[in-house]
C-alpha cells in the first residue's frame, strides 16, 4: 500500500465544507455530502443543532418531583427533571466525576430524590448540586462540582431546552407559540401516547420531507383526503378562506406568524405558525373524520382547521380542536434520525370514555410510517453515485427555504 492510499483506521480526508456551500445551486436540493457525510454531520451539530432550542417534551410527563425524561441530540444527552420546588430543570447527563451517563433509561422517577451515578455512586440533588462523593481528599470542594445546567423554558406545557452556552433569544418564539398553544389549551393537556420512529436517513431529509406537502397526494392518501394543505396553494385558496370563516365564527382568531430563520429575526430563535383548513365535514383526524376527544382550549366546537407551529429546526407541532401532536426530530448520526411523536389530549380526558387510542393515533401513525419509508428511499437514492440535486417544485417552497436557511447557518458560523 502506498502512502497516499486510504488505510482503514486513518481519518478520511477533510471535506471541503466552504466549497460545497459556495457551489450550491439555488433552488435545488443539497449536494450528496450534506446528506451523507459524517464530517458534515459533526459540523451540523456544532454550527446548527447545538445552537438552537428544541422541544424536550410536555410537562405532563413530569407530574411529580423526581420525575425525569432523558432526551438526546447526536451524542449529547440531557436529563429533564422536575425538582422539589416543582420547577423543571435541564441537566447535562454527564457525571462530574469521570463522565459516566447518570440516567440510563428514557424516563422514570429518581429514587430518594437523588440523581445517583451508576459508576462510583456520586449523587446529586435534583437541581444538579453534588451531595455525596465518597472518599474524596479534604481539598475537594463539593460546592464547586455540580451537573451542568442548560437553559429551559416551559411554554403552555411545552418544555424547551438548548445546549447553547449563549442561547438564542427565545422571546419572539415564546410569544408566538404561547398564543397558538394557549388557544389550543396545551397547558391543560397530557401526553397519552408516544411512538418512536428510527429512520435510516440524514436529519435534513426527514425535516425537508416534513416541510413540504408535494409528496402528500402520492404518499399520504388518508392525510390528503382530510387536509386542504395537501393541495397546491391556488387550488386550496377558496377552501382555506372557508376554513378561516368557520374559525372566526367560533371566535378563534389565530394570526399566522412567520419569523423563520435568524435573517428575519437576528439572534432569535425561529418560529412560524399557520392554520390550514380540513375538508368539508372533517372535524378531526379520525378514520371517519368525526371528533376524537373532548374539545380543548378556546374551542366551543370543531372549526374544521388545524394549526401548525414550528420552533427552530427540530421541533414541530400540529393542533386540532380536540387533540395535538408533538414531533421531535432527533439527529443521531449522518444517516440516522429518530422521530418521536407524542399525542396530546385534554388533561381530564379519560381513555375509553373520552377518546380511543387507536382512533386518536390512526392518522399520524399511518402518515409517519409512510414518511419513514419515503425518507429512507430518498436517502438510498441520494447515496448513489448517480445522484444530482434536482430542483424544488412550487409546492416545496418551505423545504427550499429550510435548505437556504441551513446553508446560511453553515456559512455564518
Ligand atoms: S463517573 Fe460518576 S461517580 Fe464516577
Ligand atoms: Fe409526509
Amino acid at each position: 500500500m502506498t502512502a497516499t492510499e486510504h488505510q482503514p483506521g486513518r481519518s478520511a480526508p477533510a471535506v471541503d465544507l466552504e466549497g460545497l456551500v459556495r457551489r450550491h445551486s439555488v433552488g435545488h436540493a443539497l449536494a450528496r455530502e450534506f446528506y451523507s457525510d459524517p464530517q458534515i454531520f459533526e459540523h451540523d451539530m456544532d454550527r446548527v443543532l447545538l445552537r438552537h432550542w428544541f422541544c424536550a417534551g410536555h410537562a405532563s410527563s413530569l407530574p411529580t418531583p423526581g420525575d425525569f425524561l432523558v432526551v438526546e441530540l447526536g451524542s449529547e444527552s440531557v436529563i429533564i427533571v422536575r425538582t422539589q420546588d416543582e420547577t423543571i430543570r435541564a441537566l447535562v447527563n454527564v457525571c462530574r466525576h469521570r463522565g459516566s451517563r447518570i440516567c440510563t433509561t428514557r424516563s422514570g422517577r429518581v429514587p430518594a430524590g437523588r440523581l445517583t451515578c451508576p459508576y462510583h455512586a456520586w449523587s446529586y440533588d435534583l437541581d444538579g448540586r453534588l451531595r455525596v462523593a465518597r472518599q474524596m481528599p479534604e481539598s475537594f470542594e463539593h460546592d464547586r462540582v455540580g451537573l451542568r445546567s442548560l437553559a429551559v423554558r416551559v411554554v403552555e406545557g411545552l418544555v424547551f431546552t438548548t445546549f447553547a452556552e449563549h442561547p438564542l433569544d427565545f422571546t419572539p418564539a415564546e410569544q408566538a407559540l404561547s398564543r397558538a398553544a394557549r388557544v389550543h389549551g396545551w397547558a391543560k393537556a397530557k401526553v397519552v401516547h408516544r411512538e418512536l420512529y428510527s429512520i435510516k436517513a440524514n436529519w435534513k431529509l426527514a425535516v425537508e420531507n416534513y416541510m413540504e406537502c408535494y409528496h402528500c397526494q402520492p404518499a399520504h392518501p388518508d392525510f390528503s383526503r382530510q387536509h386542504v394543505y395537501a393541495r397546491p396553494a391556488r387550488q386550496a385558496e377558496a377552501l382555506e378562506r372557508a376554513g378561516r370563516c368557520r374559525a372566526e365564527a367560533l371566535g378563534i382568531f389565530l394570526a399566522d406568524v412567520d419569523l423563520y430563520g435568524c435573517a428575519a429575526n437576528p439572534g432569535s430563535e425561529s418560529v412560524s405558525v399557520f392554520r390550514s383548513a380540513l375538508h368539508e365535514g372533517v372535524a378531526s383526524a379520525t378514520p371517519d373524520g368525526r371528533p376524537i376527544a373532548r374539545l380543548m382550549g378556546d374551542f366551543s366546537d370543531h372549526d374544521g382547521n388545524s394549526t401548525y407551529f414550528d420552533i427552530g429546526p427540530l421541533s414541530d407541532f400540529l393542533a386540532y380542536a380536540d387533540h395535538g401532536i408533538i414531533y421531535r426530530f432527533v439527529p443521531r448520526a449522518a444517516q440516522h434520525t429518530e422521530m418521536e411523536v407524542l399525542w396530546l389530549v385534554h388533561e381530564d380526558a379519560v381513555e375509553g370514555t373520552d377518546y380511543d387510542v387507536e382512533r386518536l393515533t390512526w392518522l399520524w401513525k399511518t402518515t409517519s410510517i409512510q414518511d419513514k419509508r419515503i425518507v429512507e428511499l430518498n436517502q438510498a437514492g441520494v447515496n448513489s453515485r448517480f445522484f444530482e440535486p434536482g430542483p424544488y417544485s412550487l409546492q416545496e417552497a418551505y423545504a427550499r427555504r429550510f435548505v437556504d436557511w441551513y446553508l446560511s447557518e453553515m456559512a455564518a458560523a
